[in-house]
């Protein structure tokens, strides 16, 4: 198991902790490993009107994004789980359909195939962003 992947996936779980999550509590954390071993992490941060709940893996994106290293990502990890059983599903925790989308966008930008590190409670699973979203529409849809 590589040290960075195992860093990358425990930098997830620890995310979790600062979830906003009273209506599921269910607590979701998300690392981005940047180019130069940077890690920018997320949380979900839910809302009363339950479907303007934010996930982990977008606040991550859109934080990095806004410290203008949106195009310095090269690797995502994810981890979720009933609060204080964060990482300990006995299946790995994937992105959301919605968040296959946000990370196509950085995909694309990047000319990289993201690999997404799914926790889960023996360690993870690695599956690359078109395993997660094959024939996705992305920005170089549109050219
Ligand atoms: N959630 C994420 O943060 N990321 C995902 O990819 C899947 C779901 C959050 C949304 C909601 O706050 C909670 O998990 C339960 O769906």
């Amino acid at each position: 198991m590589n040290d960075v992947t195992q860093y990358l996936v425990q930098a997830a779980i620890e995310a979790a902790e600062t979830a906003y999550a009273p209506y599921s509590n269910f607590h979701v954390g998300a690392a981005l490993l940047l180019d130069d071993g940077e890690v920018v992490t997320g949380s979900n941060f839910e809302n009363a009107s339950y479907g303007m709940t934010l996930c982990a893996e977008t606040v991550a994106i859109a934080k990095a994004n806004s410290d203008g290293k949106l195009l310095q990502i090269r690797a995502i990890a994810v981890a979720g789980g009933l609060k204080g059983k964060v990482g300990t599903a006995d299946h790995p925790i994937t992105p959301c359909g919605r968040c296959r989308q946000i990370i196509k966008e950085v995909a694309d930008l990047t000319v990289t195939d993201i690999p997404v590190h799914c926790a889960h409670a023996n360690g993870f699973e690695t599956y690359t962003l078109s395993q997660l979203l094959p024939h996705g529409f992305g920005p170089a849809s549109l050219k």
